[in-house]
């Protein structure tokens, strides 16, 4: 039986925490709501190091207000799953401790973010990069698990994280799916049972389309075989998708030693997002 983790709540008592540690720390940034593929970062950064911390916080600056109120928020559950997996202990501040009166710095990562501006999307990454460089200065982390889920943001830490020289290592973790393909996120749980046999189409279609671009076919073949694949699923309805070199946001070139296939997708009411990583050849 694994012990309770401990809940911190300021960011001063989890420095405290940090600094009287022997040994290594791995450290696991969440919004809570965890699934298996926060389980799986959670145990890589417990094999991986003497401890694993978590933190959940559902980062005001990146969501919209209504995507903020509607967050769901079980501190208990998430806490359990966390011990579970490997965290000594859970760092869950509010929003109050995290931005106090006065706050204002953020992050630009200029030529990114410009190749963001297609999704309209900055803002929320800016979100995102406030609080990830916030975490790391509090939890002061040697090691830090984030997901392939979610490549634009992985791919804006590792630059921010490079630029600063912070000293922390960043591992990147494989997307962990379901038997049919599906990429877990919280937000399969709110979708209806037809939802949830639909979605599967999204990552069928990212396939389909790594398998024409092996084939020899131009990207923009490939993202017509993306499309096709997708229109023969009556609730998906595509609303963005792109085939890029991860590290710049631009579009791939063959040769790459990297492409990424990304898709934004409604499935009725609920938008998810998934992608593959592969050469282009
Ligand atoms: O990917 C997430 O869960 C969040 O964007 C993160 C990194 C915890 C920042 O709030």
């Amino acid at each position: 039986m694994k012990r309770k983790p401990a809940i911190i709540r300021s960011p001063e008592a989890m420095g405290r925490w940090s600094a009287g540690l022997k040994g290594t720390l791995g450290f696991v940034p969440t919004l809570g709501a965890l699934h298996e593929g926060h389980v799986s970062l959670i145990k890589r950064a417990s094999r991986e190091n003497d401890v694993a911390v978590v933190s959940v916080f559902v980062n005001p600056l990146q969501f919209t207000p209504e995507g903020f109120r509607k967050y769901p928020r079980n501190l208990a559950a998430d806490a359990k799953l966390a011990a579970a997996a490997g965290a000594s202990a859970i760092f869950a501040p509010s929003a109050e401790q995290m931005y106090p009166a006065g706050f204002q710095s953020h992050i630009v990562l200029p030529r990114l973010f410009a190749a963001l501006k297609r999704q309209n999307l900055e803002w929320h990454y800016r979100g995102v990069l406030q609080v990830v460089m916030k975490l790391l200065q509090i939890v002061l982390p040697d090691r830090v698990y984030f997901g392939l889920k979610d490549p634009h943001q992985l791919a804006l830490i590792e630059r921010m994280a490079a630029d600063f020289n912070l000293p922390v290592v960043i591992r990147r973790c494989s997307t962990v799916r379901g038997r049919d393909g599906l990429a877990r996120s919280s937000r399969n749980a709110l979708l209806t049972p037809g939802e949830r046999a639909a979605a599967p189409v999204i990552y069928r279609a990212l396939c389909a389309a790594k398998k024409a671009l092996h084939e020899g076919k131009t990207p923009a073949r490939a993202m017509r075989v993306l499309e096709k694949t997708l229109a023969a699923v009556p609730l998906a309805r595509l609303e963005y998708a792109e085939i890029i070199d991860p590290s710049t946001f631009l579009p791939a070139r063959r040769g790459a030693r990297e492409a990424l296939a990304y898709a934004a997708v409604w499935i009725g009411e609920k938008r998810l997002a998934d992608n593959i990583r592969f050469r282009l050849k």
